[in-house]
């Protein structure tokens, strides 16, 4: 509970700590360049918008808010694990850090420059139950006119591990039947609607037509989204991460999922900058891999 938890003091009059009314802590940020709002429960980025635009990340109005539950939207941590694990099937779905309390390392950043948040979380008891190794993971949130997320892990034990992770962004978007997207034309992808069979795009922007759940592997490619309603263009740019995730759960899934609007899906599209399947990363002890996820309007 986040009453448990002393609440760090905030940068006076551009980044705040609040309890909220659900249990959490979120740091609200807001500067001349942007303002954005991060749950310490997950390291949830659940808000992002430069000024004067509308905010570039979706959070469903279903959603639940409450310790120990995902949150619907913004950019979940999922980490060790991408999805449903892949031996135990009782361990929630993308892993723990996206519910797990992250403790805050530093708060710095003014008007001129920004805010930087960075937010760490280490194995414990409780993470060792569910994944047997030592780690540091840290996540640097920079708020400036663009949001650029940082995910650090480090091997902090003796043996080397293996782990899967992915900055899952839910973007907001006027229709996802009226969106295209380029950076994967011709690229090879996982199909999870399909038993994971491996095909490939054709060589015009993505467009949506239905359920779309894919994986692109070994794929460094800055994605755009090419949104003609609001009008603008999102740009997501990454380094260190070689999986790129493509979600919307169109009609059926959306009306299935107990913390989503059925109404909701035209409005997100999820691009996830990733490590995931063969492109999990791989730590000796002491190694740390960082991967960067840079969110910006052209
Ligand atoms: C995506 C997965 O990354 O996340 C989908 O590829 C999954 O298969 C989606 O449905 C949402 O996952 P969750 O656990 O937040 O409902």
């Amino acid at each position: 509970m986040s009453s448990l938890h002393t609440l760090p003091p905030g940068i006076p009059g551009i980044a705040t700590f609040f309890a909220t009314p659900d249990g959490l802590t979120r740091l609200s940020i807001a500067t001349p360049l942007s303002t954005a709002a991060v749950i310490l429960e997950g390291a949830h980025v659940t808000h992002f918008q430069p000024h004067g635009q509308a905010p570039l990340l979706f959070l469903s109005g279903s959603s639940h808010f409450a310790p120990g539950r995902p949150i619907r939207g913004g950019v979940p941590v999922c980490f060790p694990w991408f999805s449903a694990h892949a031996s135990q099937p009782e361990l929630p779905a993308h892993g723990f850090a996206r519910t797990t309390r992250w403790t805050v390392e530093s708060l710095a950043g003014s008007e001129e420059t920004g805010v930087t948040a960075v937010l760490s979380l280490a194995s414990d008891e409780t993470t060792r139950a569910q994944w047997p190794h030592d780690f540091l993971a840290r996540l640097r949130v920079e708020v400036t006119r663009e949001l650029r997320l940082t995910l650090e892990v480090e091997n902090t034990g003796t043996a080397p591990f293996s782990y899967e992770e992915a900055l899952h962004t839910y973007f907001a978007i006027s229709d996802a039947r009226e969106v295209s997207m380029t950076g994967l034309e011709g690229a090879a992808y996982l199909d999870k609607l399909d038993a994971g069979q491996r095909k490939e795009l054709g060589t015009t922007p993505l467009r949506f037509v239905g359920e779309t759940d894919r994986i692109f592997p070994a794929n460094t490619a800055t994605c755009v989204i090419h949104d003609p309603g609001y009008p603008r263009r999102i740009v997501v740019e990454k380094s260190g991460s070689r999986s790129t995730v493509v979600w919307n759960p169109w009609i059926a899934k959306a009306a299935a999922m107990a913390d989503f609007g059925d109404q909701e899906w035209p409005s997100m599209l999820c691009i996830e900058t990733a490590n995931v399947g063969r492109d999990a990363a791989t730590l000796a002890p002491g190694e740390r891999h960082v991967m960067t996820a840079v969110i910006r309007l052209d």
